[in-house]
């Protein structure tokens, strides 16, 4: 199979992490007998640098024509670095926000697993992790507060500011049919995340989200409302299996989800439209501090690269060559930084997508 992928490297970290799941991507495409094209455009803050936006018409265009698109990471250190005196729709953020609306990007997919090796880069007591867990986050991308109008003014010499949370039932729905499908693929149980104690937005969800369920007779659907769900996670994991949430809680919730599975730097993300399309990223950020040095963990941008084999190509075994291929470099004892534990080998960046690599 031939295969056009188009390549957001970005900021910080990105490049180096994005090097190894080329690597990586290359050994499947030797091993499996597919060609894979890749092309580097730049977004965000090295897009700032070189064309002064964050974001250009060209690159939109050049990842419309990809078959898919692999992103490292974008942004800095919002303290220290001049793209944050830019005004906000300038700032490498924006660019990032416009690419996932322009390619409609909807479903934003991010699996959080513990895997057996990590558990003592969990921070959580023993009895919990001893359950382990494996959930799925189905977080909405292009509606919400995200995306609503918003402006800063002032009234009275007073400065205020306004964000608006917006969704209408279709963005509801297409979401939540995901989210049911993917959960009709696993345990068939479907918690859906809300505020509907408080929101009208998400008291339609709650209602939009019910009469999706109508067609999905054998999932079980619950709701819980986000701040719960956010003691629930550190409290008891293992009762998640697919959790369907809006924008901004899926944003906080991953966070907090990747953490419990020992690392931001191990988990994934798919984000996709409505047919087989899709950008992947890792979930984390662009980790200024340690870019360049060779200490990054490139694990989440390598299985979010497995993520694509799969989802936007089918190609289910060499996605799953990637997994067994990390799972054991980590019972091999190889850590990054982040998920180093004593006893085992400590390994920068370059070397662990040598190790993954190797192991296709
Ligand atoms: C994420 C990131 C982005 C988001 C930022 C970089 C705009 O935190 O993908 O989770 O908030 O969606
Ligand atoms: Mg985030």
């Amino acid at each position: 199979m031939k295969i056009n992928i188009t390549c957001i490297p970005g900021d910080g970290i990105g490049p180096e992490i994005v090097n190894e799941a080329k690597k990586v991507l290359n050994k499947v495409a030797t091993v499996y007998g597919h060609e894979m094209v890749f092309t580097d455009v730049l977004m965000g803050g090295a897009s700032i640098d070189a064309v002064g936006v964050p974001l250009t018409e060209e690159t939109i265009q050049i990842a419309r024509q990809a078959d898919a698109v692999l992103m490292g990471s974008i942004g800095g250190d919002a303290a220290t670095s001049p793209w944050y005196q830019l005004e906000p729709n300038l700032r490498p953020e924006a660019g990032l926000l416009r690419l996932r609306k322009e390619l409609n990007l909807f479903a934003n997919l991010r699996p959080a697993v513990l895997y057996e090796e990590l558990k003592d880069a969990c921070p959580l007591r023993a009895d919990i992790t001893d359950l382990g867990f494996d959930m799925i986050i189905v977080r909405e991308l292009t509606g919400g507060l995200y995306f609503g109008e918003r402006q800063t003014v002032v009234e009275d010499g007073i400065r205020k500011a306004i964000d608006t949370l917006v969704y209408d039932e279709n963005e509801i729905r297409r979401i939540a049919i995901k989210a049911f499908d993917i959960a009709m693929k696993r345990k068939k149980s479907l918690i859906s995340v809300d505020k509907a104690n408080v929101l009208d937005s998400s008291r339609l969800w709650r209602t939009v989200v019910l009469e999706v369920a109508k067609d999905y007779p054998d999932v079980t659907l619950s709701h819980m409302l986000v701040d719960n769900c956010a003691m629930q996670l550190v409290r008891n994991p293992a009762q998640f299996d697919v959790v369907l949430t809006e924008n901004m809680f899926g944003d906080i919730l991953s966070d907090e989800a990747s953490m419990i599975a020992g690392s931001i730097g191990m988990l994934p993300s798919a984000s996709l439209n409505d047919t087989k399309f899709g950008l992947y990223e890792p979930s984390h950020g662009s980790a200024p501090d340690i870019a360049g040095l060779d200490l990054a963990n490139p694990m989440a941008t390598i299985l979010s690269a497995a993520m694509m084999l799969k989802y936007s190509f089918d190609l289910d075994k060499e996605g799953a060559a990637i997994e067994d291929a990390i799972k054991q470099i980590l019972s091999d004892g190889y850590r990054t930084n982040d998920i180093y534990s004593l006893g085992c080998k400590k390994v920068g960046c370059k070397e662990i997508g040598n190790l993954i690599a190797e192991r296709i």
